[in-house]
């Protein structure tokens, strides 16, 4: 993977494509600009350069049609406003008027397009339409490490017709980073995995056993392995569909006699919202129309005795629903904060560990912030990374 500061982007025309999906509300404000930040080493390395750069994101999932509300808009506004330098939007890059923008870029401004899934040919790895995307650069750079899971035409395909491609500081960094800590750890390493959907960490989890000395699973996952285990979890999320994964992990967990660590207690409601009622219980004692939403104070003293001696923590997923703060993200605040006070390596990745740690303003205090979510999970989980092995 050759390395933007290596490459000549010089009064070139550059493509760059970022990962801006950044997450929005309902009046399409963005609440979290972090990946916008995290591209600007590249986008100050080719202003600096007097390179004519078109940059590229998706946003969202519109399935290959316009759809305004996930229009990149408000990032093209939010990433003048953070350049302070004007950034010209184009709506439609294979329209007249937006060849005409295109042909007339010059050097050292930016022209940002419209969201590439607007084009049902982006998802598809489309040879063609990742040709036309080649065809108007000099240099393709790709600065997107969020999307390095996915083998989309802007990606994938189009590093076949660049003349030249290369990754941003972002992409090289992100992927440097990580390799080393999995593979070189300072131990013993702890991984930390919660959230909601199990189905999407199994895999994570299963490899993480090849390097992990410690793993604690919390927040929903934790729901389907104590499920398994015989442990009536009452009304909780559960995925059925990932009960068999979930022993088997159990299994190879206790033949590599690698502890695992789960909730012993939580704090369960028949709703989810601030105004529930809610109790704490004993994880073999939740009454029948309960769901557990978050730990209780035994787990997180269980948890914080296995992160005692951690010289290397990997974290991804909260330990309770943290958008319903009151009552039940009291468990990923407490955790957030023992993890980030240790002097261990700590690495945390995943949109809504992320969202959690940058809402406690705890940020400055994570030796390394991943830009990935499913890239993240796909990295730890030892998936081929498509976007990258691109490169090769
Ligand atoms: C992300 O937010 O994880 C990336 O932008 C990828 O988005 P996707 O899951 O919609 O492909």
């Amino acid at each position: 993977m050759k390395h933007i500061k290596d490459i000549d982007c010089n009064q070139k025309k550059v493509f760059l494509r970022t990962d801006f999906n950044v997450p929005m509300d309902e009046q399409l404000n963005i609440t979290d600009d972090s990946r916008i930040k995290r591209a600007l080493p590249t986008l100050k390395h080719l202003i600096d350069n007097n390179s004519a750069i078109i940059i590229a994101s998706h946003l969202g999932r519109p399935k290959g049609s316009y759809n305004p509300q996930l229009s990149l808009k408000p990032v093209v506004k939010r990433l003048s406003d953070i350049l302070g330098k004007k950034v010209v939007f184009c709506d439609d890059f294979t329209s007249s008027e937006g060849k005409k923008l295109i042909d007339n870029i010059k050097s050292g401004e930016i022209l940002f397009l419209e969201n590439l899934r607007f084009y049902s040919s982006e998802e598809k790895n489309d040879t063609d339409f990742a040709k036309q995307l080649a065809d108007l650069c000099d240099i393709y750079v790709n600065d997107a490490f969020g999307l390095a899971h996915r083998a989309h035409a802007s990606v994938y395909a189009i590093t076949k017709f660049a003349k030249v491609s290369c990754a941003g500081f972002l992409l090289y960094q992100e992927y440097d980073y990580l390799k080393k800590v999995m593979q070189n750890p300072q131990r013993p390493l702890v991984a930390i995995i919660g959230g909601a959907k199990v189905s999407s960490k199994i895999a994570a989890l299963k490899n993480l056993l090849n390097y992990a000395d410690k793993i604690i699973i919390a927040g929903a996952v934790a729901n389907t392995f104590l499920k398994a285990k015989g442990i009536d979890m009452a009304a909780s999320k559960i995925d059925n569909e990932a009960i068999e994964g979930a022993k088997a992990i159990m299994e190879i967990a206790e033949q590599k006699n690698i502890p695992l660590y789960f909730p012993q207690d939580c704090i369960a409601a028949q709703k989810i919202s601030s105004d529930a009622d809610f109790g704490k219980f004993d994880i073999n004692d939740i009454p029948l129309d309960y769901m557990a939403l978050d730990i209780g104070l035994k787990s997180f003293k269980t948890f914080q005795k296995a992160l005692k001696d951690a010289k290397t923590i990997i974290w991804s997923g909260t330990f309770g629903i943290f958008e319903v703060f009151y009552p039940f993200g009291y468990g990923t605040q407490s955790m957030a904060d023992i993890i980030t006070e240790t002097s261990a390596f700590t690495l945390i990745g995943g949109g809504d560990t992320v969202a959690a740690i940058n809402k406690l303003g705890l940020s400055e205090k994570v030796s390394y912030i991943s830009t990935g979510g499913g890239a993240f999970l796909s990295f730890l989980a030892g998936k081929q990374m498509p976007a990258i092995e691109a490169f090769n």
